[in-house]
């Protein structure tokens, strides 16, 4: 019933999911035609098989929490954009090796890799790009082991030329120090840290989710291992009272989650469960930890899906900003 429900908000808040696009290519816009359908419908998540064969009518939009080979084979000369969207488990890397890989870089022939992802024309993490994060090719393969940065990367292929193709293995790797995680379904605990360091780690939900902090250290621990840790409880608005380490919680309309908008940001040192969930009814919900570099932050969530009825009363609702004014405490 719980994912009935999780279905059907998703389907109400992902309107906009409806193509996929290559920056790089050059053309502009290269979409395929999923408008309409629900992330879910489109995403249709691979079961367990190691060694899978792309169905190019099924598999155009796949997305994959697996390990394994991929193969994929042309059917038609059509220069048809596809991605294999792979996500692993938050404390994982994606690895993708090329096995081989036969396409003729002539009609726009290309395949890229993607240290992320990428969703109507909006990457993740988007605060954390760079050029190193997409390599492309045709004719030959990438000699090395594509490693990415986080728990989900992309494959983005364009075959335009009939029984070419080619051939991956995924791996799944151990990621000491997860900075940037998306989480597969909205639904899950996860600890974000910055590890004593400077910059924003984030996570993401690509759906409409209830958020609960479970334990939050943020501005607080300082790096010579003070003892005296007095609780403050949770601060609310820490960004506007002009702290420089806090927890924005909030959504996005898009992959693009520099863009969210923030419900509220969060700091101090709270170990009891008292907070309420909150209920940020967007396409994707954020949390971002901002670390200024002078204390140990962690902030431990615990995500569930938004159910249908909570849309109408949630603590956020992306495009409405102005009627979502928290009231300073
Ligand atoms: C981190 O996030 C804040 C927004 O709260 C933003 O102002 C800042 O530019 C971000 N830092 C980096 C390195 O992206």
């Amino acid at each position: 019933m719980k994912l009935f429900l999780y279905v059907g908000a998703v389907m109400l808040m992902c309107d906009a999911i409806n193509g996929l696009f290559l920056p790089e290519l050059g053309r502009g816009r290269q979409r395929i035609s999923t408008r309409g359908l629900s992330w879910y419908q489109r995403g249709r998540r691979v079961e367990r098989p190691t060694h899978r064969v792309i169905d190019p009518n099924e598999d155009c939009f796949l997305m994959t929490s697996d390990e394994g080979e991929i193969f994929f084979k042309s059917p038609s000369d059509e220069p048809v954009v596809c991605g294999i969207y792979m996500i692993a488990d938050p404390d994982q890397r994606i690895q993708v090796t090329f096995n081989y890989l036969d396409v003729p870089c002539e009609n726009g022939g290309l395949v890229a890799w993607v240290d992320g992802w990428e969703l109507n024309g909006q990457v993740w993490p988007a605060d954390a790009w760079d050029d190193d994060r997409v390599v492309e090719s045709c004719d030959r393969r990438p000699p090395h082991k594509l490693v990415a940065r986080q728990n989900a990367a992309l494959i983005q292929y364009r075959v335009p030329a009939r029984g070419k193709g080619f051939a991956i293995t995924v791996r799944h790797l151990k990621n000491p120090r997860p900075c940037n995680v998306m989480m597969f379904g909205s639904e899950g605990i996860f600890t974000l840290r910055n590890h004593g360091a400077t910059g924003n780690c984030s996570l993401i939900t690509i759906a409409p989710a209830s958020v609960r902090i479970l334990d939050l250290n943020v501005g607080q621990a300082v790096k010579t291992h003070s003892l005296l840790d007095l609780e403050t409880g949770t601060i609310s608005q820490c960004k506007k009272r002009g702290l420089r380490d806090y927890v924005d919680i909030g959504g996005a309309g898009g992959l693009d989650h520099t863009k969210m908008e923030v419900y509220d940001s969060v700091c101090g040192l709270d170990s009891k469960e008292a907070r309420r969930p909150l209920l940020i009814a967007c396409e994707d919900t954020v949390v971002r930890l901002v670390s200024s570099g002078r204390f140990h932050n962690s902030v431990t969530l615990a995500f569930n899906p938004l159910a249908a009825e909570d849309i109408e009363h949630a603590d956020l609702i992306c495009g409405m900003d102005a009627m979502n004014e928290v009231p300073d405490i």
